[in-house]
């Protein structure tokens, strides 16, 4: 077993998208295992928007990274040595691994939270990331927030990304009309021809808005946000009396440290419901989900797509990518 750790360190925090250097490698030795600790080989890194909040500062729902701290992140981790009483060699787990080769897991630490994985026939590693995992999990509270009812209108936003494609498939398998709005021709193609979406506005036409208005004729009634920004100030200006707004993310802000709201005008008159959510207030529920989500995948109603990344090196760029829409579906790093 390699006896160096490569790491991705915090050592600025970024203006805008990352810049080479605010994530700095650098290798330490693997830690000698103590009572209680595991040693675990990352394989996999989710690459994910709130990855960019946690780089500053500002208030959110986890503590900052701290400067020279290793960049958290969740992964897919096999265990490699134990003392632990919890976890064998050969154990596979998904958790906050971290940017760096080898993780730890340990009884004593707070946030050393690893859940064990299992090894399903022709289920990939990565989807414990991806459709199996966070962004799978977060679309199926989202909906179920949502309260979709057949024949109602739902659009999402991000719509070809991690989260928004499953989001979408959810609404047709409750007989919603779905619009999902995307970056590029290429994503609304994907999510019409091959997600089965009714219709995609691209939003970086001139004239998106009036695409958005002919994709719903009829308003629209769930609003699956996770843009933020002038994208959502248009969604809403289309909902309907009593709509829901599913608050899942703001990426258009994460960048700019601008909350990337909308104004609320709409939301009075309209008389709308704003929930927003963060996935890991469901916990409790997850392998609910996670059998339910299979279940679909099994039978053909949902279909997710990865682009992976190769080399731990690579990930500062790979985070980058969410931001400049160059993902389609789930975006990981292979270690
Ligand atoms: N609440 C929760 O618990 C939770 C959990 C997971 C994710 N989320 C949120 O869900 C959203 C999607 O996350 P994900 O992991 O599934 O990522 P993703 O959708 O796979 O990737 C992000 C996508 O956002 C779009 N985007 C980036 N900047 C944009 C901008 N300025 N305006 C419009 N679109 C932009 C890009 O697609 P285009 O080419 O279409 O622009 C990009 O591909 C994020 O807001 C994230 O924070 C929330």
């Amino acid at each position: 077993m390699a006896n160096m750790n490569r790491q991705l360190r915090l050592h600025s925090r970024p203006k805008g998208l990352c810049a080479p250097g605010d994530l700095q490698l650098a290798e330490s030795p693997v830690p000698e295992l103590q009572d209680g600790q595991a040693l675990a080989k990352v394989k996999y890194l989710s690459i994910d928007p709130t990855m960019r909040v946690w780089m500053t500062d500002i208030p959110q729902y986890m503590p900052p990274v701290a400067i020279g701290e290793v960049m958290r992140a969740f992964g897919f981790a096999e265990v490699v040595e134990s003392r632990h009483k919890d976890f064998k060699k050969g154990d596979r787990v998904v958790g906050l691994v971290g940017f760096q080769d080898f993780a730890l897991i340990d009884e004593n630490a707070k946030n050393s939270r690893f859940q064990k994985v299992p090894s399903i026939p022709f289920v990939s590693d990565t989807a414990f990331l991806g459709v199996l995992g966070m962004n799978g999990l977060t679309a199926f509270f989202g909906m179920e927030i949502g309260a979709p009812k057949k024949g109602e209108t739902l659009v999402v936003s991000a719509a070809a990304g991690a989260t928004g494609s499953i989001a979408g498939q959810i609404g047709k398998i409750h007989g919603c009309r779905v619009v999902g709005i995307a970056g590029s021709d290429e994503k609304c193609e994907w999510i019409t021809k091959e997600l089965g979406f009714d219709a995609a506005v691209n939003y970086k036409h001139a004239d998106w808005k009036k695409h958005l208005a002919e994709a719903t004729p009829k308003g629209i009634d769930i609003n699956f946000e996770n843009v933020g920004g002038e994208v959502m100030q248009e969604v809403l200006s289309r909902m309907n009396l009593f709509g829901r707004v599913v608050l899942c993310g703001l990426i258009s802000g994460y960048c700019s440290h601008d909350p990337g709201m909308a104004s609320f005008g709409n939301v009075l008159v309209r008389r709308l419901r704003v929930q927003g959510f963060i996935v890991i207030d469901f916990a409790s529920r997850f392998m609910e989900a996670a059998t339910e989500i299979g279940k679909w995948k099994m039978f053909g109603k949902i279909k997710d797509r990865e682009m992976i990344v190769e080399g731990l090196e690579k990930a500062p760029d790979a985070i980058n990518m969410l931001f400049e829409g160059a993902n389609i579906g789930k975006l990981i790093v292979k270690v």
